[in-house]
């Protein structure tokens, strides 16, 4: 649905995307997750032929974005950072004329307005004043603007940014639902939001894509797999200098000590799991054991681990 071939763009001296090439299937929720300033808008506005790219290629469902960019464009759905909304106009006139601006008529135009208002649970608002309603409401008229046309694309850049936590839960089930007959190409700085709506992800930092997969692929991939915590009855120093000696471990430090028990954490090679070789020692050294607990990593440590500066 999406492909990207060496993208730039610089603004004057500054390049704030570097050689970005990236590609996306159908049917797809695929998150775009980057801090800000990363180059996410600058990116999504050159796939939907806002912008024109410094050099590089961009092909959405087969027609090249910058020579065949109307044909491209039909297919595509986007929603912008900052939704520009006539605050005087009612919520359904607003979308019957984006709609017509997009080139429906008759009675297409009307059914097409019904499913986007339907879709996007317009329909109780359908009469107040764009002026009038909440933020969650007008980025649900965003979204219906962006889709009322059917394009099977949707390129939506931080639509939860600025909602509170209740609006934030119900844009992203409707996300999640226009995901089931969409591809969507959803831009965000919050990492937790990619973990529960995304199928894929693609990292990007200073312009540059620094990781893709999918959440849980992102996660098995990191250079510091995991951290095993260990509760064990045992000298702590002894306990520490012994577990340090088995194969795969890169750390272990005291987090705490409560009665004779010795809390340790333990830091592991990635792919692999030391808690029998953990186990094992523990009993030849006659150590009780009361907690033996390896941690997934989560995306966040992912994203700290594939964007700091090192
Ligand atoms: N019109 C512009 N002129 C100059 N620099 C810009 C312009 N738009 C964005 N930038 C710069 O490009 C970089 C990427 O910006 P942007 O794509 O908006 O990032 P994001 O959406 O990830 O926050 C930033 O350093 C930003 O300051
Ligand atoms: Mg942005």
């Amino acid at each position: 649905m999406i492909e990207v071939h060496n993208l730039n763009k610089r603004y004057g001296r500054h390049t704030a995307v570097k050689d970005i090439s990236f590609e996306v299937g159908s049917g797809k929720i695929v998150g775009f997750l980057g801090p800000n300033g990363a180059g996410k808008t600058t990116t999504l506005r050159m796939l939907t032929g806002y912008l024109p790219p410094t050099s590089g290629s961009a092909q959405i469902a087969g027609y090249d974005m910058f020579r065949q960019s109307l044909k491209a464009r039909r297919h595509i759905g986007y929603m912008p950072e900052n939704v520009p909304l006539y605050d005087e106009m009612r919520v359904k006139e607003y979308i019957r004329y984006r709609a017509q601006l997009k080139g429906l008529r008759g009675k297409k135009l009307r059914s097409h307005v019904g499913e986007a208002m339907e879709l996007c649970s317009l329909h109780e608002v359908r009469r107040k004043m764009i002026k009038t309603l909440s933020k969650g409401f007008r980025q649900r008229v965003g979204l219906a603007d962006a889709l009322v046309h059917k394009p099977d694309l949707l390129i939506l850049d931080e639509p939860t940014n600025g909602l509170d936590p209740n609006q934030i839960r119900s844009i992203r089930k409707l996300i999640k639902r226009l995901g089931e007959s969409h591809t969507v190409m959803v831009s965000t700085h919050i990492l937790s939001e990619v973990e529960m709506t995304c199928d894929h992800v693609i990292i990007i930092d200073e312009g540059r894509i620094k990781a893709t997969g999918s959440p849980s692929e992102l996660v098995s991939q990191m250079r510091t797999a995991g951290k095993i915590t260990v509760e064990l009855k045992a000298d702590a120093t002894k306990a520490s200098q012994a577990l340090s000696q088995l194969a795969n471990i890169k750390k272990v430090s005291l987090d705490s000590t409560d009665e004779g028990w010795s809390t340790l954490s333990i830091l592991v090679d990635a792919h692999t799991d030391s808690r029998e070789r953990i186990a094992n020692l523990a009993s030849e050294q006659n150590w009780p054991v009361r907690t033996l607990h390896r941690h997934t990593a989560t995306l966040e440590e992912v994203f700290v681990e594939l964007t700091r500066k090192d």
